[in-house]
């Protein structure tokens, strides 16, 4: 059998919190194949972005391993990650929070080809508008700022600029979420399209098994820190073990769920906002990662 691209295994994640620690990710395993999909779900807080974060190396996990085509990434340091960064790109869910506002959206895109060694300035303008153009974005984007572009198209931009690092798999986490439902499934279909022509492999996170399920060949269902259920998409659907995942399917047949709203049952009591600090699991900057 050939190596995943990606297996992280017994994945262990501790915020400091006031009086010790709170294991956010606790012994979390899963792979993803080249060129597959794996869908993460679940309620809000259940560590979802927890596990994304630790992927990207934004923080450092507690313990367990991250294996990208056999090396383990978990512990490495910043200069060690550098040459592993490009392999793995993050769409966050507010593209709007993670493009720079005073760059037009070819420079945006330009930018991860200057890291990745395009020296000259042309080049790297003309595979700006190429990726630009493979997002569905007309041409008359290209010296636009992110503030004249609508949500839907702003995420656009988010995938072009993940793409020029030219990355094997790419991490998509609530990447839809802030859109309506129909530029959601368009933004969908992108992904779908690019996969089929480029075979990057996904990480579709999302609290919406909806979304999840439509791109993806094997789910990972998640629940307080730990996976409670995983395996083809199709069989966990038809069968969900886990309450959890029933109730995802629930709220997944609702309507008004597809909005990327969560539902209010779902968000756990007591649960702390993901921009508290984390010390033991030291988080680095966006502008690191993205090297
Ligand atoms: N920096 C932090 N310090 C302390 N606790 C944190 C920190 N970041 C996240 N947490 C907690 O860890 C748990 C997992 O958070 P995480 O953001 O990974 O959840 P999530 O599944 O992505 O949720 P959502 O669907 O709302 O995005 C939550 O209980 C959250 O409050
Ligand atoms: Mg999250």
């Amino acid at each position: 059998m050939t190596r995943p691209f990606l297996e992280v295994d017994g994945l262990v994640v501790d915020y400091p919190v006031p009086h010790g620690t709170f294991r956010a990710v606790d012994n979390v395993s899963f792979t993803v194949a080249r060129g597959e999909t794996l869908g993460i779900v679940g309620e809000s807080g259940c560590g979802k972005s927890t596990v994304a974060r630790s992927i990207v190396r934004l923080l450092t996990p507690t313990a367990g391993r991250i294996l990208v085509d056999g090396t383990d990434i978990a512990r490495l340091n910043e200069r060690q990650l550098r040459p592993l960064r490009s392999r793995i790109q993050m769409v966050f869910q507010d593209p709007y929070g993670s493009l720079d506002p005073h760059l037009s959206a070819q420079d945006i895109v330009a930018e991860p080809l200057r890291l990745r060694g395009v020296r000259s300035r042309n080049g790297r303008a003309a595979e700006a508008a190429r990726l630009i153009d493979l997002v569905g974005l007309p041409s008359s984007a290209l010296h636009r700022r992110p503030a004249e572009f609508s949500g839907g198209q702003r995420q656009r931009i988010g995938i072009a600029r993940a793409l020029a690092s030219r990355p094997e798999l790419l991490v998509c986490d609530e990447a839809t979420s802030a859109l309506d439902v129909s530029v959601q499934a368009q933004v969908l279909e992108l992904l779908r399209q690019i996969q089929a022509e480029t075979h990057l492999a996904y990480m579709i996170i999302s609290h919406n098994l909806g979304v999840v399920r439509q791109l993806s060949r094997n789910i990972v269902v998640m629940s307080e820190g730990k996976v409670v259920e995983s395996g083809a998409t199709t069989d966990v659907l038809t069968s969900p073990r886990a309450q959890v995942t029933r109730a995802l399917r629930r709220a997944a047949l609702d309507p008004t769920t597809m909005r990327g709203r969560k539902p209010r049952a779902m968000v756990r009591a007591g649960t702390r906002p993901p921009e508290a600090t984390a010390g033991d699991a030291r988080p680095e900057t966006a502008q690191e990662a993205a090297r």
